[in-house]
């Protein structure tokens, strides 16, 4: 956030302390984060909807950077004007260009956004749907996956079209005690039938295994608790009343996750 942040991790970079020596600079991005997903053939573009995700540990997004440990879709900064931005702008230009190149990408392109004064720019891209995103998203998907990502394969994705449930899905990421640092892996779960048998509630697991038939965490990121609500509120209350449901003592999580999009909701 600072010249002499930045300083040092150029420093950091350059010492060779994570295997190379080179770095790029790039424009420092002020703006809200948001992703947008797109399926393409190589050639055609699909666009499929938007999420957030929450990537710092603690509540009010402070501490250290996680994989994610929450998300909810949709996004409700990206309003249907900027998906059309980002997806003429930003996302066309690439696939074009790598079919140009002579390497068409096929697949999930997961577009990492900083909705800036200058309209959306883009930070990163993934090739695969995010984690915990993907959960989010697949609580609001109506069509058939399989079908969309067959037709990335035989190039058909023009014939292609995609629905979405209009409700807000919310999922809230439980962690092992540590995490992201070390964690205690072992520690048995329990309650999940309870929590999963609330009104929208799905829970994936993530760094679970079945240790002599009982559930025990493996992972750092160890279970999502996802909910779907007419609201990203209704959603939240529902995500977080299934958590409370689960008896692991030795797991956390965030208790804010979707603050932006329910202080949205209440602003309206
Ligand atoms: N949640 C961020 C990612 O999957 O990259």
């Amino acid at each position: 956030m600072t010249m002499a942040e930045a300083r040092a991790a150029v420093a950091d970079i350059l010492s060779g302390k994570f295997g190379g020596a080179e770095c790029v600079i790039e424009e420092f991005l002020k703006g809200e984060e948001a992703s947008f997903f797109v399926l393409t053939d190589g050639r055609n573009a699909l666009p499929l909807t938007t999420a957030q995700d929450h990537k710092r540990v603690g509540d009010g997004d402070t501490g250290p950077n996680t994989g994610g440990m929450g998300a909810y879709s949709p996004a409700p900064c990206m309003t249907p004007a900027l998906c059309g931005e980002a997806l003429e702008r930003i996302v066309k230009p690439t696939i074009r260009a790598l079919a140009d190149m002579g390497h068409p990408y096929v697949g999930v392109l997961y577009a990492g956004l900083i909705l800036t004064r200058e309209g959306p720019k883009l930070i990163e891209y993934n090739a695969r749907f995010g984690d915990p995103e993907c959960q989010v998203l697949m609580m609001r998907l109506k069509d058939d996956l399989v079908a969309l990502l067959l037709a990335c394969c035989d190039g058909t994705l023009d014939r292609m079209s995609v629905r979405w449930f209009d409700e807000a899905a919310l999922t809230v990421v439980l962690c092992a005690r540590g995490y992201p640092g070390e964690v205690v892996k072992g520690s048995a779960i329990r309650g999940l039938e309870g929590a999963a048998s609330l009104e929208g509630v799905e829970i994936f697991h993530a760094g679970t295994a079945l240790k002599n038939g009982e559930l025990v965490a493996s992972g750092g990121r160890v279970l999502n608790v996802t909910a779907i609500g007419k609201t990203a509120q209704e959603a939240q209350a529902r995500a977080y009343a299934a958590v409370d449901r689960i008896d692991w003592p030795e797991g956390f999580c965030r208790r804010d996750i979707g603050w932006r999009a329910i202080a949205r909701e209440e602003d309206r």
